[in-house]
């Protein structure tokens, strides 16, 4: 097939486009590259030894990503690009909602318009809402969103419905992850934020090399078994791996199709900071904080759907999460930026 990857030079993208490539696709891939870097397609192109064409253009820009259409038969669209900021989100919800509803519009209306008929779309744990009873069951409704972030997945996944009940033989495969983590095994590719990170992992990544001074725990008075949040990880090549099984399987199936993509298990805090120093061989230095604004103690997924549908289960344990997100942040301690 030949899929177009909106957000191909993102974390889960750029992960998502090698997977996509070794099991024999064709890829297309459009980024304004706002959160992220060229160099991501380069590295893509460098691990799988495959050209494929990149437009670094906008979404919102409609009449240049029409051009993408009228050069390439695409087959199926592989939605990730948006913004992911939770707390940024909260502070700029216009900029949000323009840009994550924005965008989703602009290509839907491109994939009617050149009569593409497959969308795979990266939602979140986070559509289940704060009220949610753990672990998550794709059967349960979509719950109160608790930021601007999250109520704009659940629009789109909205938007994707009804889709699939306006245009006859539409395919939407709505994909909820948990939390990713980790990075392609070469140690080429992962996760390059932009200053200090909001998330652990490149958190606790950055306090290894030395560039931060210690891990800072938000909070150790949860009900959980050690008093520290607890989160479902799942590495970000068992996520892409999921998007290609999604893909082959669905694409060519009308409806919606929704399923978690997580490990089914969590991991605390504190449980994250020990596999890490196993990975780095020392223990990493860390700090209990208080609690930080909008925090559930915990949630992870019942992965049991994907499992019996797709054959999808993820693999990697949290060991080697730590140790390929380690390998990453040793060769480019910098991300892609000192390249
Ligand atoms: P990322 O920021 O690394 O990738 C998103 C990409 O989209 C970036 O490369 C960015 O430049 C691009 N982009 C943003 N707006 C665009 C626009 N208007 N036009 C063209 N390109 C645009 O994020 P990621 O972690 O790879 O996440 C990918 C998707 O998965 C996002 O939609 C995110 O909300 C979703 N998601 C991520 C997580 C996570 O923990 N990383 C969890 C749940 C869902
Ligand atoms: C956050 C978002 C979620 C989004 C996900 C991936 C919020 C409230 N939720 O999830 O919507 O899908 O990122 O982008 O922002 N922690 C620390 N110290 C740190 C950082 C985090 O102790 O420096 C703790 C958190 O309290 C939490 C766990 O580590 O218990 C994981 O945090 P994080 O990596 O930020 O992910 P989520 O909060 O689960």
């Amino acid at each position: 097939m030949k899929i177009l990857v909106t957000g191909g030079a993102g974390f889960i993208g750029s992960h998502t486009c090698v997977e996509l490539l070794e099991a024999g696709h064709d890829i297309v891939v459009v980024d304004n590259l706002v959160n992220s870097s060229r160099k991501a397609i380069e590295a893509v192109q460098g691990i799988t030894g495959r050209k494929f064409p990149f437009y670094e253009y906008d979404l919102l820009d409609k009449a240049a990503c029409k051009e993408i259409f009228e050069q390439n038969t695409i087959d199926a669209v592989i939605h990730f690009a948006g913004l992911k900021a939770v707390g940024e989100s909260v502070e700029k919800p216009l900029l949000y909602y323009r840009n994550n509803l924005g965008s989703t519009l602009n290509l839907l209306e491109l994939m009617r318009d050149y009569s593409v008929n497959s969308i795979v779309f990266s939602s979140s744990a986070t559509v289940y809402g704060a009220e949610a009873s753990i672990p998550y069951v794709e059967s349960m409704p979509r719950g109160k969103a608790t930021s601007p972030y999250g109520a704009s997945k659940q629009m789109i996944e909205q938007m994707l419905e009804d889709q699939v009940v306006a245009e006859a033989g539409f395919s939407a495969v709505l994909l909820r992850y948990f939390n990713p983590i980790g990075a392609h095994e070469s140690g080429e590719i992962g996760e390059d934020p932009n200053g200090i990170p909001n998330n652990l992992l490149p958190y606790v990544a950055q306090v290894a090399s030395g560039k931060l001074e210690q891990i800072g725990v938000f909070g150790n008075d949860y009900p959980t078994r050690d008093g520290t949040g607890v989160r479902d990880y799942i590495h970000v090549t068992d996520l892409a791996r999921g998007h290609v099984v999604a893909l082959e399987k669905k694409a060519a199936q009308p409806g919606v199709h929704l399923y978690n993509l997580g490990a089914g298990r969590g991991y605390s805090v504190l449980e994250v900071v020990d596999a890490f120093s196993t990975a780095v061989g020392r223990k990493l230095p860390y700090k209990i904080m208080p609690r930080r604004a909008g925090d559930l103690p915990e949630y992870y997924a019942d992965p049991v759907k994907a499992k019996n549908e797709l054959g999808w289960q993820s693999e990697y344990d949290i060991g080697r999460m730590c140790a390929d997100t380690w390998r990453w942040q040793q060769k480019h301690p910098n991300g892609f930026e000192e390249e």
